[in-house]
């Protein structure tokens, strides 16, 4: 039974945080976010208090602050953690790993800390398919093993997985599942939340709704020399009220599953590898006339082609994304006017 039980979203103030917070409350749990606001901005609240009709708890502090969790655990009656909360941009990370280190790391070790103290087992914990980087073959399932990582923050998620998975292996009571995403897009469709946009987005679909909406003057196709059949890179990209419902389905499978023990990993995509092009012209299909964008040098690591093989995550927790590419950017475009309408 999930009838309001209490979870802690860790950087649930952001893009992938908030609408898990959403697909929380829908499911019948109490969500409560603690976040620094380094990478989100108070107005997201406000966006989940129109979409749920009542104001999330939120904590605005670091998760490396074990007073305030403790705190929180303990007021809140925390029964489950979803942990969203670290820096993400891979180029930052490679100009300041230690802050990375520091930042992405140290929460994480400090939250494992205190649910072991406070007796809460189940995580749910926010990794990346770019623990895979290149893979060998596509589509990349769990077992394909773990490349070398090309940038710190990538770093970080692939330390991460291994944090959890030797802590349940010396026998610690917690009940671990780690999310691979693929490549979130997209936004609530009401328009009340998305992707926010804070300094010159490094993203793919933030560009171009922004370059569509004439804040930027074009967008550059970062290289059509790669071995795929237009030439631009391939990713799976995933509705991220998908990726959300995941979450809802990790932490619900963790809730009702007996023991004191568990360590798991799990790719979240669609399992389609769509082109830079491809999207391109899907988006220009939903706008209606032609986006400027330009063809030019591929950017430094950049993988060619990563798609997911999101069987295991059917076959075990019964999750299945529903949402197609298309559905996902007429919602990021709806986010965007929204924002321009503001
Ligand atoms: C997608 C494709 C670019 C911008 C990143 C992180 C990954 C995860 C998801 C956190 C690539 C091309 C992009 C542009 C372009 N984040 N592109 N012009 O790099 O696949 O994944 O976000 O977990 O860890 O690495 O996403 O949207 O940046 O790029 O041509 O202006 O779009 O070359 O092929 P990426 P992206």
């Amino acid at each position: 039974m999930t009838q309001n039980k209490t979870i802690l979203v860790t950087g649930g103030a952001g893009f992938i945080g908030s609408h898990t917070v959403v697909a929380l409350a829908e499911a019948g749990f109490r969500p409560v976010i603690i976040d620094d606001f380094s990478n989100s901005e108070q107005r997201v609240l406000a966006g989940l208090h129109q979409i749920l009709g009542y104001e999330v708890p939120c904590y605005p502090k670091n998760c490396n602050d074990a007073a305030t969790l403790r705190t929180i655990f303990q007021k809140e009656n925390i029964q489950g953690v979803i942990h969203f909360a670290a820096f993400k941009a891979v180029g930052e990370s490679m100009t300041e790993p230690l802050r990375y280190y520091h930042n992405n790391l140290g929460s994480l070790i400090t939250l494992l800390e205190i649910q072991l103290e406070m007796g809460v087992p189940d995580l749910i914990f926010s990794s990346s398919c770019t623990v895979y980087g290149e893979p060998d073959t596509l589509p990349v399932d769990e077992l394909a093993p773990v490349k070398p990582a090309i940038s710190v923050y990538g770093n970080t998620k692939q330390i991460g997985e291994e944090i959890l998975r030797d802590t349940v292996a010396a026998g610690k009571p917690l009940k671990i599942i780690s999310l691979r995403y693929f490549n979130p897009i997209g936004a609530h469709p009401t328009g009340c939340i998305g992707e926010l946009p804070l300094g010159v987005p490094g993203n793919l679909v933030p560009y171009i709704t922004q370059t569509a909406a004439g804040l930027r003057e074009q967008l550059t196709v970062f290289g059509d020399d790669y071995p795929t059949p237009d030439g631009t890179c391939i990713r799976d990209y995933i509705h991220v009220m998908d990726l959300a419902e995941a979450h809802v389905a990790a932490l619900q499978a963790l809730q009702n599953r007996a023991g004191q023990q568990h360590y798991d990993v799990f790719n979240v995509g669609t399992g389609q590898g769509v082109s830079v092009l491809d999207l391109v012209r899907s988006f220009e299909a939903i706008l209606g006339q032609p986006l400027n964008y330009r063809i030019g040098p591929r950017r430094p690591g950049d993988v060619t082609a990563v798609y997911a093989d999101a069987t295991k995550i059917k076959q075990e927790l019964g999750w299945t994304a529903r949402r197609g590419l298309r559905e996902a950017l007429e919602d990021a475009w709806r986010w965007e006017q929204q924002l321009a309408s503001k």
